[in-house]
């Protein structure tokens, strides 16, 4: 094995429980797979875990793996460590769980590392700071803790006289005594792989719950005569674990606000950090201003000096220096430097804007790319084409790409200039330099510098309504006004 982790110089291995049933979030989706910050809860701790450049990460499912082994193995491709799947059977409480992870590190030497993967906010700084305490001096098992004003719930550290800690004391278990203390046990373990092996074998399920529990290793550990020690994390907010609906929108909303914050101290404008969310994956450059009512989701890339929102999501996006992106929804689609999006412009994906383009309002496009220069500014669809160089596409036009069974593409050239109510009847093309008439149906191709109109002369058909709608509004109207035009 590699020695690539960040602190010490024996090997690290993390193991992550993952097996519980989470029957708290009332969902045909497994507890891990919920989402916060663009992530699932799952997704989070095996990130955490990667951060400590581990030689090996084991994910423990159970419940719903399923669902849960190939998210795990999905998340696995994105980590520097290798990645494997335990399977635990049957939930027998944590210590099971933690035995079952080891058998997919046989042989290994050095710390394990245990987590949950429902601690969302956990990160791999608070994991590195646990195992440097761990690691310094000689330590069998390093259990990290946190106060809590209310540790109702928890596993209580309990400590002697001389502060050693003995033992963890679950709250179903506890004298009233022990319930006093508010040092909890967070679940976030370090341990040598061979005591925790060897203390694995001697659990019992000699509690009120019936389950063999990670926590005892402490006090056989301790018993044995190793050292066993307590780390205090610094913010308990990071160790928020989540069980139900309401704890995943609090996670969510402490996550956000420290990307948020992430983002201002990177050098960005946030008008309004409520409303502004920022999923972890997202880049923001310098001097960009987020306005009130922003989502920035996925894997959107913001340039530098980019103005977003009000009120604008844009999901996996990337928008080029210097643009404007106005009431936007966009997905999937690149929007060039120096552009003017919105507002209300919908883009959906594979939508590539260039340079100094311009997206309207009420503009929706899809699959298409759209030059440098070039501008859609009113009330049009733009799907399945190809626009040059600084062309011009008229109000209120359809890129009509649609035949009731296949899609079509429709290609314009450079500097072309399109009347408004514009119908590009793909496939068609459309060639350099040319013009369209307001109202043209474009069915066959356009050469370079040709004007193309359709549809005949206007022809009035005077008196048709009076003689073919007699008594309608319509009708009354148009002979009060022949009346008045006679005097
Ligand atoms: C556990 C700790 C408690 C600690 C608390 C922190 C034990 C006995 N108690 O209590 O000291 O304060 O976490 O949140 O360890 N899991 C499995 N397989 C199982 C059982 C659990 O994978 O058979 C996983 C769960 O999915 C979860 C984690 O282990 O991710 C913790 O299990 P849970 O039942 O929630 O333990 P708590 O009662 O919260
Ligand atoms: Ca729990």
């Amino acid at each position: 094995m590699t020695e690539n982790h960040q602190t010490g110089d024996s090997p690290v291995a993390v193991v992550v429980l993952a097996a519980g049933a989470g029957t708290r979030m009332k969902s045909a989706t497994q507890k891990t797979l919920h989402a916060i910050g663009g992530r699932t809860l799952l997704s989070h701790s095996l990130h955490a875990a990667d951060a400590l450049h581990p030689d090996a990460v084991v994910a423990v499912v159970g419940h719903g793996r399923d669902q849960v082994g190939p998210a795990a193995l999905a998340v696995g491709e994105d980590l520097t460590a290798p990645l494997s799947i335990a399977v635990q059977e049957n939930q027998n409480g944590t210590g099971d769980a933690v035995a079952v992870g080891m058998t997919a590190l046989e042989g290994f030497e050095g710390t394990v590392i245990v987590t949950n993967a429902d601690v969302p906010l956990l990160t791999g700084d608070t994991l590195a700071a646990l195992l440097a305490a761990h690691t310094e001096v000689p330590t069998a098992v390093t259990v990290l803790t946190m106060r809590l004003d209310d540790p109702f719930g928890y596993g209580r550290i309990i400590r002697n006289e001389a502060g050693e800690v003995t033992h963890i004391a679950e709250q179903k278990d506890a004298t009233d005594a022990e319930l006093l203390v508010d040092e909890v046990n967070s679940g976030v373990f370090a341990f040598d792989a061979a005591v925790l092996r060897d203390a694995l074998t001697r659990l019992t399920t000699d509690n009120t719950q019936g389950e063999r529990y990670i926590t005892d290793v402490l006090g056989i550990a301790r018993d044995d005569g190793h050292p066993v020690r307590a780390h205090i994390a610094e913010d308990p907010r990071e160790l928020a674990g989540v069980n139900d609906r309401v704890q995943l929108a609090a996670a969510g909303a402490e996550l956000n606000r420290r990307t948020v914050e992430a983002a201002m101290r990177g050098g960005a404008t946030v008008v309004d950090p409520a409303t502004t969310w920022i999923d972890v994956e997202v880049t923001v450059g310098q001097d960009v201003t987020i306005l009130p009512g922003t989502q920035l989701k996925g894997r959107t890339v913001i340039a530098d000096n980019v103005t977003v929102g009000p009120d604008t999501t844009l999901v996996n996006m990337e928008i080029g220096e210097g643009s404007t992106v106005v009431r936007t929804h966009g997905i999937d689609s690149i929007i060039g430097p120096r552009a003017d999006v919105g507002p209300f412009t919908y883009l959906r994906p594979g939508t590539v804007l260039g340079e100094e383009g311009k997206l309207g309002g009420f503009v929706e496009a899809k699959n298409a790319t759209i030059g440098r220069g070039s501008k859609v500014p009113h009330l049009t669809y733009v799907g399945d084409a190809t626009i040059g160089e600084y062309s011009n596409i008229g109000a209120s036009s359809v890129f009509v790409n649609y035949d009731g069974v296949n899609k079509h593409h429709t290609t314009v050239g450079d500097h072309v200039r399109t009347g408004s109510d514009t119908m590009f009847i793909a496939p068609v093309t459309v060639g350099d330099g040319a013009y369209s008439g307001a109202g043209t149906v474009i069915k066959d191709d356009v050469p370079a510098g040709a004007l193309v109109v359709s549809g005949g002369h206007q022809r009035n058909i005077e008196g048709w309504v009076e003689k073919k709608r007699p008594g309608s509004p319509a009708a009354d109207a148009a002979r009060a006004a022949r009346e008045k035009d006679a005097g």
